[in-house]
């Protein structure tokens, strides 16, 4: 699903932020990032999105080489792709629906199936009463089920978290953990990027650990 070969990144002449990372993720995986900050692995997981491209080597995502593609095929691909950040990432101005309603609009299914596939992941996801919300009316923890709301409404093939509880409680860092697992479950590989060594205490998964920018 995820193929990374000798990928490095560099930011102008600072020292790369990745140096020589290769890494496969199955279909149907779950893996842990983890390294401290400044290690990279933000900047692995724009790699895997093609928010940024690689300064060498090479990243592939279903097959499909990331340094080839053309415009039409990314767009596709990037819809595959559901992507949760620390600080939310919502828009403000825009209640819950619209927030999560927004990719499938772009996508451009109609109005009638937005609707319903909205109601759909905001119930799944406990958030059937919030619809018309704003962002900053809601708690910490709903934000960021909103966020996963909106990662997911695709059906992507593979959610990308960056730290996903970073701004969290520990009560509602589990909460959103087991709606990753969840997520996981029902059949989509999962990354999830984490400085917090508690967070990876009594997990199974695999853990990919990075540090100054390579796999250790
Ligand atoms: N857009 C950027 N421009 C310049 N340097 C960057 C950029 N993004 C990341 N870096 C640098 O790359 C390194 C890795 O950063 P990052 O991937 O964010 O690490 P992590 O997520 O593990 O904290 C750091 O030294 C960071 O300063
Ligand atoms: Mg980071």
């Amino acid at each position: 699903m995820i193929q990374l070969f000798h990928v490095y990144k560099a930011f102008g002449s600072r020292n790369p932020a990745l140096i020589d990372v290769s890494l496969t993720v199955r279909k149907g995986e779950f893996a842990f990032i983890t390294g401290p900050s400044g290690a990279g692995k933000t900047t692995l997981l724009k790699i895997i999105s093609r928010a940024e491209k690689t300064s060498s080597g090479q990243a592939l995502v279903n097959g499909r080489n990331l340094n080839r593609i053309n415009e039409r095929e990314l767009a596709f691909l990037r819809r595959r792709i559901g992507v949760v950040f620390q600080d939310f990432k919502l828009l403000p101005r825009r209640n819950v629906f619209e927030n999560v309603a927004l990719a499938l609009e772009i996508a451009g299914f109609p109005l009638s199936v937005v609707r319903k596939k909205v109601h759909q992941t905001l119930r799944y996801l406990g958030l059937a009463n919030k619809e018309d919300c704003y962002p900053p009316q809601l708690s910490g923890g709903e934000q960021q089920r909103v966020a996963v709301a909106r990662a997911i409404i695709n059906n992507p093939l593979i959610l990308l978290a960056d730290e996903p509880t970073g701004n969290l409680d520990p009560d509602l860092t589990m909460e959103i953990m087991a709606l990753l697992r969840e997520i996981h479950i029902r059949g989509t590989t999962v990354v999830v990027a984490t400085h917090s060594q508690e967070l990876l205490r009594d997990t199974r998964r695999r853990i990919v650990t990075l540090n100054k920018g390579r796999i250790i």
